[in-house]
């Protein structure tokens, strides 16, 4: 169990009193990171300055979740349902990954950072895959936080690979169906091998998953924030860890 270490300037004494009781910091946080195209609209800038400013912060998040010691970040970077927007949109948003790792790759690798994806990966352009294949080859062996891009995610998608890969192996082996069991499920999912998601965040005041980890974020802590992503600071951040630290989880049972 990791603790956030004090002071976060917005709290008050109660407040520090109330973190230093509950201070339990989630072990993964998935983010949905949303209001690009508003912020920038709001300055009277394109879109795909809000997206650019978005990859930013990006960088600004990362570094925050590493220095709490949180093991996994999961961010919403192009759903599976992203296709529908203009061209130019999507090309500019499936630039980025390279244009952030060209940027931030060496810091990232000095911090430890792993990196590793979600989604329907080949499906990407080449730039795309080139530059985040390359980054997940360079920091494999990396032992800190896990930055975990969902790219061409749809976790629609991914309970269809999931049934199809139990389908397959229902035909070639010795298969038992009273072996399906939720654990048996979860070990095809994308995400096999992280721990489910303690808390979400989604920016930008919207309320809905828009198809992220739906069967992952089953006992999840959700948190909304009016703020979109572009201005979403390592302060605001550290405010969504506050207050995940101060829910009480139960898991359907009693506490
Ligand atoms: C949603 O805002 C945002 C996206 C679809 C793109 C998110 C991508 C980034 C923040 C860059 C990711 C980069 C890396 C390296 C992971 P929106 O465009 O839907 O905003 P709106 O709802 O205000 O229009």
């Amino acid at each position: 169990m990791a603790f956030i270490k004090w002071p976060f300037q917005k709290y008050n004494k109660k407040d520090k009193e109330n973190h230093e009781a509950l201070s339990v910091i989630p072990k993964h946080v998935a983010i949905i990171m949303d209001g690009n195209g508003r912020w920038a609209n709001k300055r009277n800038l394109p879109r795909f300055a809000g997206h650019k400013e978005g990859m930013d912060n990006v960088k600004r998040i990362v570094k925050a979740a590493n220095a709490h010691q949180i093991e996994v970040l999961t961010l919403y970077a192009f759903s599976t349902e992203n296709w529908k927007r203009p061209r130019k949109e999507i090309e500019y948003i499936l630039k980025l990954p390279k244009e952030f790792l060209k940027t931030y790759l060496p810091e990232l690798i000095e911090q430890n950072v792993r990196i590793q994806t979600i989604g329907h990966f080949d499906q990407l352009p080449d730039y795309t895959k080139e530059a985040v294949g390359d980054a997940i080859e360079q920091t494999k062996a990396n032992t800190g936080l896990i930055l975990n891009i969902a790219l061409n995610y749809g976790s629609r998608a991914e309970m269809v690979d999931v049934v199809k890969s139990i389908a397959k192996e229902a035909q070639t082996k010795d298969f038992n169906i009273d072996d399906v069991n939720e654990q048996f499920i979860n070990n095809y999912l994308y995400t096999s091998q992280l721990p489910e998601p303690d808390l979400l965040i989604r920016t930008s005041g919207e309320q809905r998953l828009s198809n992220f980890l739906l069967w992952q974020l089953a006992y999840t802590e959700f948190w909304f924030t009016d703020i979109h992503w572009p201005a979403f600071t390592e302060s605001e951040f550290e405010e969504a860890l506050m207050a995940y630290q101060a829910r009480k989880r139960r898991y359907g049972g009693l506490s």
